[in-house]
């Protein structure tokens, strides 16, 4: 995942740009660069592999630079090679970019014909030619930017500078965070405050739409629209440095907003964003002939198998056998010929999902986990390993590396429906570019923040709490009730839309708020069906759906809206809502959100 660093500094900035790129390392990367502002002009140094590689060619050629960008690269768009190593620059800018421009394809196409020259396979040099032309039509460096912001979908962290203008830094966040820190007579930019940690622990987190601009002696930010704004100046503590919480109160929070970034990173892991299709890893099996998948997992990643479930049989038409590992520990299904079985792990040591692996593998299965730390037992043990890179999770409620478990069984789906003739090319390419516009459809539920908060404090006086779906919203709505149940200790059910008249109907009174997960599916007209009979009980209907409100025919108590998508990525979307109300809930109930009572992170004992 991509590391970004700037500084404006009083002496030459490369050993500190290396120093500070070390200590994004651990983000994983497979190249780096760093460009400086040498008499005025650009100077950059690039290399493949490892940082000695960047610093030996520094040493050979030497950047003298008080105002520079570094990047430490993992390849998205384009082979992890020199040539698409960043800064990214022409003569007039430079360049270093955390994320994915969705329409980088669009803007080539129309610069190119321009004669603008692109010179590697990236989506950041769209970046470069976008600011270069609006310079070309006579925009100050401000105006540059801000219209270049404004023309890129997608998530970003961008670094800036420009030739002739030492002593002068753009910064943007667009989905992907970035920290500036203060120092005396010096300014820095990072990914996050580890990086910056030698430099100076007076941090300021940009916000999503926020671009600025640094000099020597301090800094502007402005938001979307241009307008001047503030954020708070924070202390980054030594021993919290190496995960913090940023700017939020509590590590879930951090957690919920860093997933259109950890989606990206995890999507660029099994797609090729220049073709847009999805380029899956050898599992060691002929996936044409796989004749089921066996799927199992515990908690929050039981619920993203569930999904799966329905997007395997329905994009591969494969069977899915998927159960509890706890059940199929004991139940000890009969598996073998020629299967594959999936395992689900955050953290890769639960011990039901364990022990159900040991079993399948004894039954002579193909053992695949999905699994966020690759160190961990479930992912060694496995024949291949599906990682997640949704990075540390240390809010004990699941919530990014659920969208990243999402996110993997997405592109198996995919690589499955490809592999038997059932996914046509450009069927294909319709869901990966769904897939692809997911971040930014989160980073816009993310900026909506506020409608939440005011439904939390509802919800924070209910006793029972009811959540319905239909399809893939029905694993949404299991998840929605853990995620409440869990932080907030509100008793919650998630409850198959359809399965309402044969019992939970019972519990509809006023009093019990019903949240009902029903995107403008297939399946829609069917869930506004249940949600009505709901509503003729009394109960609070609180809907999370892309329709107009009026379009259920009946009263609400609330309506969360969500952007219109792909019904392929509408669980990834309908994700956050259900995570937002439960996280602002506990929050409203004051309980300790991180770490409620009882619950451990990590599951190692049955
Ligand atoms: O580490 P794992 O993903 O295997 O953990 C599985 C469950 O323990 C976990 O998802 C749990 O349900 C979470 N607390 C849910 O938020």
């Amino acid at each position: 995942m991509c590391g970004i660093v700037g500084i404006i500094g009083e002496k030459g900035v490369a050993p500190d740009i290396i120093d500070a790129l070390r200590r994004l390392e651990y983000r994983g990367y497979d190249s780096a660069g760093i460009a400086t502002i040498e008499n005025g002009h650009l100077e950059r140094r690039r290399a493949e592999g490892k940082l000695r590689n960047l610093e030996s060619r520094l040493l050979s050629e030497p950047l003298q630079g008080r105002t520079g960008i570094g990047h430490t690269r993992w390849a998205t768009h384009g082979r992890p090679i020199e040539r698409n190593a960043h800064p990214h620059m022409n003569g007039r800018v430079s360049v270093v970019h955390n994320g994915i421009i969705e329409n980088f394809r669009e803007l080539k196409a129309a610069l190119e014909p321009k004669g603008y020259v692109f010179e590697s396979d990236t989506d950041t040099e769209a970046i470069v030619h976008v600011i270069t032309e609006e310079l070309d039509q006579g925009a100050t460096l401000e105006q540059a930017v801000k219209n270049a912001l404004s023309r890129l979908h997608g998530a970003f962290a961008l670094a800036i500078i420009f030739a002739g203008h030492d002593e002068l830094m753009f910064a943007a966040r667009q989905g992907s965070p970035l920290a500036i820190g203060h120092g005396t007579g010096e300014m820095y930019l990072g990914s996050d405050a580890i990086a910056l940690a030698p430099f100076t622990n007076a941090i300021t987190y940009l916000e999503d739409g926020d671009w600025a601009v640094l000099r020597r002696d301090g800094m502007q930010i402005y938001d979307r629209a241009g307008a001047r704004v503030e954020r708070p100046l924070v202390k980054s503590g030594a021993s919290s440095l190496l995960v913090d919480k940023g700017n939020h109160r509590h590590f879930m929070a951090k957690e919920i907003y860093e997933q259109p970034e950890v989606i990206s990173d995890t999507l660029a892991n099994y797609i090729d964003m220049t073709t847009g299709t999805v380029n899956f890893p050898d599992l060691g099996i002929d996936l044409a002939k796989v004749p089921w998948v066996t799927l199992s997992a515990c908690g929050t990643a039981y619920y993203a198998g569930l999904v799966a479930k329905y997007w395997i049989e329905r994009y591969a038409c494969v069977p899915v056998e998927i159960d509890i590992a706890s059940e199929m520990r004991y139940r000890e299904p009969p598996l073998g010929s020629g299967g594959i079985s999936v395992f689900v792990s955050q953290s890769g040591e639960t011990a039901d999902t364990l022990a159900t692996l040991r079993h399948a593998k004894a039954e002579g299965e193909r053992v695949v986990s999905i699994v966020n730390v690759r160190t961990s037992t479930i992912a060694r043990e496995s024949d291949a390993l599906l990682p997640t890179l949704a990075g540390p999770e240390i809010g004990v409620a699941s919530t990014k590396a659920f969208t990243c478990q999402l996110a993997v069984l997405a592109c198996l789906a995919i690589a499955l429906g490809k592999a038997r003739g059932v996914i046509t090319a450009e069927a294909e390419r319709d869901l990966v570019q769904a897939l692809i516009e997911v971040p930014r459809h989160m980073s816009t539920i993310l900026g909506n923040e506020k409608q939440f908060k005011a439904i939390a404090h509802d919800l924070s006086k209910a006793r029972d709490v009811l959540y319905l779906g239909r399809g893939t919203s029905y694993p949404l709505a299991l998840e929605g009730a853990l995620k409440l149940k869990e932080i907030s200790y509100i008793h919650a059910e998630g409850y198959a839309a359809g399965e309402l008249k044969h019992g939970p109907i019972a519990l509809i009174d006023e009093n019990v708020p019903v949240i009902v997960v029903a995107p403008q599916d297939d399946l829609f007209d069917k869930t506004v069906s249940n949600l009505q009979e709901v509503a003729a009980r009394g109960g609070q209907v609180i809907l999370v759906s892309d329709a107009a409100p009026e379009k259920v025919g009946c009263k609400l108590a609330a309506h969360i809206a969500l952007p219109v998508v792909s019904s392929f990525t509408n669980p990834l979307i309908c994700a956050v809502p259900v995570q937002l109300l439960a996280y602002h809930t506990a929050v409203v109930m004051g309980t300790d959100v991180d770490q409620p009572r009882n619950l451990a992170k990590s599951v190692t004992v049955e």
